[in-house]
């Protein structure tokens, strides 16, 4: 996709936003446009109120107008811009245009016009994302592809700026695209090899270091957690790090992620329904691959480095049972209570990996657990750490990206649920605070590094399409990642 800012007009199809209650669409219109009241009167009209993600596409002379809402005026937000992008390009598409033109909005609950260009270029962007690899599209979306999209701003003079909010919009996008073609791609086709390889990729394109480490090293160096859930599947596990290290680095980031490229349960089988849905149990690793790749484009001044555990979890003849005991790489032992509990095994090798990097922060992501799909839906992140200066960073991080985070306790009277009697943790907890226990069997293995688990079970998937969200991978937790990062200080 081309990206263009300009300031006064653009070629294509014209969109203009109008507010819900106070019908003052003028109010937002570029300047060329400006005080068009006619298309008032026409879209009000058509019926049009102006709720939020609401369209008409009026004729205007020789050229058409896509009106969309943008809701109440107290409730504008960033967030709504993005919805108003997506929304806005989406409807573009299915009318057959090729061509996009949005404005930049002023409001001061918007800030400058860097931030406002980037979230434009974001929701446009992730909103007309598809994943076509396997299908011929159905007829009434087939030749329909929009292949510019124009940013236009109120002054020359903010040209510059808005251009730097839009190309770095276009590269959180692009980032999240890659992250949702891997997740949407089915296990079959992206295989812990397959990650291994876009890793591999991303290295030589970003002049980034990668290293893997295929099935048999892993079991040689001791990474016992991995080994233990890839020991039952035909595709070799992949232990990979790709690591992102500028020059005068301030920092050092780890970010590690659960990269189980399907989730059949091991031994402990899930049921038939929605397991079709368990490809997406590598949506971690993606982010990973995702937030490294963006802030490699974006050349954030820390080191990151990328921890991706990458396996199937089946059961076989050579696969873990229950009752079995692991020995992982910190040394300390599990016993396998539940092979579906695999997430956290393959994970605590990731945080006793990252130890040796000595991390300013550790941040783990991971489908992790079902029971933070039934505690907080699809709406936040379930975040757990005892760091409040951390929590509060993500909160913050969160708030600006709109990939919202809710904390749950990491108390230490929830330990006993995990103990053994033979070996030093179990991988499951039993059923109440499921995800609270898993998060306990992390920190077991996070101890001494300033760490923040995010498990991102009930956000990393939708099964309704949503304005810059079209059904199927979210990508969620590349844009949280940057900010985090990009803001430290
Ligand atoms: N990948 C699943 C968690 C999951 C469930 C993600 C639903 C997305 C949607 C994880 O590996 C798992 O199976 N967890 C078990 C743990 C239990 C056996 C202790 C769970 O949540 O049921
Ligand atoms: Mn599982
Ligand atoms: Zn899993």
């Amino acid at each position: 996709m081309r990206v263009f800012v300009k300031a006064g007009r653009g070629d294509g199809l014209q969109v203009v936003a109008a507010l819900e209650g106070d019908a003052k669409p003028e109010r937002f219109l570029p300047v060329a446009a400006l005080r068009d009241r006619e298309l008032g009167r026409l879209a009000a009209g058509a019926g049009f109120r102006g709720a939020a993600n609401e369209t008409v596409l009026l004729p205007r002379g020789p050229q058409w107008v896509l009106v969309v809402g943008l809701g109440k005026s107290k409730d504008l937000s960033l967030e709504r811009l993005r919805q108003f992008a997506g929304t806005a390009s989406r409807a573009a598409r299915s009318r057959g245009f090729r061509r996009v033109v949005l404005p930049v909005l002023y409001d001061r609950a918007l800030g400058p016009a860097s931030g406002v260009a980037q979230v434009l270029v974001e929701g446009a962007l992730l909103g007309l994302y598809r994943y076509d690899r396997f299908r011929r599209l159905p007829k009434h979306e087939r030749g329909k592809r929009v292949d510019a999209l124009t940013i236009v701003v109120g002054r020359s003079s903010e040209v510059g700026e808005a251009r730097r909010g839009a190309e770095k919009g276009q590269i959180l996008a692009e980032s999240v695209s890659f992250a949702r073609d891997l997740i949407n791609g089915p296990s079959n086709v992206v295989t812990p090899t397959v990650l291994a390889n876009e890793a591999r990729a991303l290295a030589r394109r970003h002049r980034l270091s990668c290293t893997v480490m295929p099935f048999a090293r892993l079991k040689r160096l001791g990474f016992g957690g991995v080994v233990g859930v890839a020991q039952g599947s035909a595709h070799p596990a992949q232990f990979i790090v790709l690591d992102y290290r500028p020059s005068r680095a301030k920092r050092t980031f780890a970010l590690c992620g659960k990269g189980i490229t399907f989730d059949s349960g091991g031994i402990s089988l899930k049921p038939a329904e929605k397991m079709e849905q368990m490809k997406y149990d590598m949506s971690g690793a993606a982010a990973v691959l995702g937030a490294v790749q963006a802030a490699a484009r974006l050349r954030l001044p820390s080191r990151i480095v990328g921890i991706i555990a990458a396996t199937e979890n089946l059961p076989s003849g050579t696969a873990q049972k229950p009752g079995d005991v692991l020995k992982t790489l910190s040394g300390k032992t599990v016993e396998v209570i539940n092979t579906d509990a695999e997430g956290r095994l393959v994970l605590a090798d990731c945080l006793q990996y990252a130890k040796r990097y000595k991390p300013d922060c550790v941040v783990d992501l991971a489908t992790l657990t079902g029971a933070c799909v039934v505690a907080l839906g699809g709406e936040a992140i379930g975040l757990f750490t005892k760091d409040e200066k951390l929590a509060a960073r993500l909160n913050e991080a969160g708030k600006l990206t709109h990939e919202r985070v809710w904390r749950l306790p990491l108390w230490d009277e929830y330990a006993p649920l995990i103990k053994s009697d033979v070996a030093d943790v179990k991988n499951a907890g039993g059923r109440e605070g499921g995800a609270i226990t898993a998060a306990k069997f992390l920190e077991e293995f996070a101890g001494g590094l300033p760490w923040v688990h995010l498990d991102i079970a009930g956000t990393a998937w939708v099964d309704k399409d949503k304005p810059y969200v079209p059904k199927g991978a979210v990508g969620v937790g590349i844009r949280l990642l940057i900010q985090l990062m990009e803001r430290w200080r």
